[in-house]
């Protein structure tokens, strides 16, 4: 779905963004535009990063290898 109309940006770019590597609403204003012009889009556009965070973490997390526990 279309998040920012004034830059034909959509929920799919920003997790896109986060998965890239954006954490913050200033940076996915520096690579999108987010919310650059208007700012109509900055509630929707925060929810979105916040959900796609998330779902990094989570898969991050499912990713992340167990500790090597041995005992020399
Ligand atoms: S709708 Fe996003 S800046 Fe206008």
């Amino acid at each position: 779905m279309y998040v920012c109309v004034c830059h034909a940006v959509t929920d799919r770019d920003i997790a896109q963004a986060v998965a890239d590597g954006a954490s913050s609403m200033r940076d996915l204003r520096e690579r999108t535009g987010v919310a650059g012009t208007c700012g109509r889009c900055a509630q929707c556009a925060h929810a979105c990063l916040k959900e796609a965070s998330a779902a990094k973490a989570k898969t991050i997390t499912l990713f992340r290898t167990e500790p090597n526990l041995s005992v020399a």
